[in-house]
């Protein structure tokens, strides 16, 4: 097998273990909240239209989209690089999309207000 393919395929499991262990080891890590745990916890929140919600450390945006869906604006920052591209996706591919923001970045050092 050539050298170059031989590494290059040895890269992609090493990065992606590099990934993991970054994001799970040196921050809080990725547990999502259950979908039907998320569902209630904005059922009781009782949001209204007009409302900002953040979420700080928006992982895969799932409460920006139910927090949009209810007619708040909602705002997540998140500082995984996958997990804000998915969250960004996931806010473009919304039919709510003009209610929800996703920021790149450190919640410590971002200002959190609304824009
Ligand atoms: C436990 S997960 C929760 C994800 C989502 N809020 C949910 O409830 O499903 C925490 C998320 O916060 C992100 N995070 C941790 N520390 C952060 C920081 N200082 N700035 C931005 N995001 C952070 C992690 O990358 C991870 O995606």
């Amino acid at each position: 097998m050539d050298l170059y393919l031989f590494l290059g395929i040895l890269a992609i499991p090493l990065i992606f273990l590099f990934w993991i262990s970054y994001f799970q080891i040196w921050t809080a890590g990725w547990t999502p909240t259950w979908k039907s745990d998320a569902q209630k916890i904005i059922e009781l929140a009782n949001i209204k239209e007009k409302e900002t919600i953040f979420d700080l450390g928006c992982g895969d945006g799932r409460f920006l989209l139910l927090g949009a869906k209810e007619g708040a604006k909602t705002i997540g920052i998140e500082m995984d690089p996958i997990r804000y591209l998915i969250s960004k996706t996931r806010s473009l591919l919304s039919k709510n999309r003009g209610k929800i923001e996703v920021r790149y970045g450190n919640f410590f050092n971002t200002q959190i207000k609304k824009s």
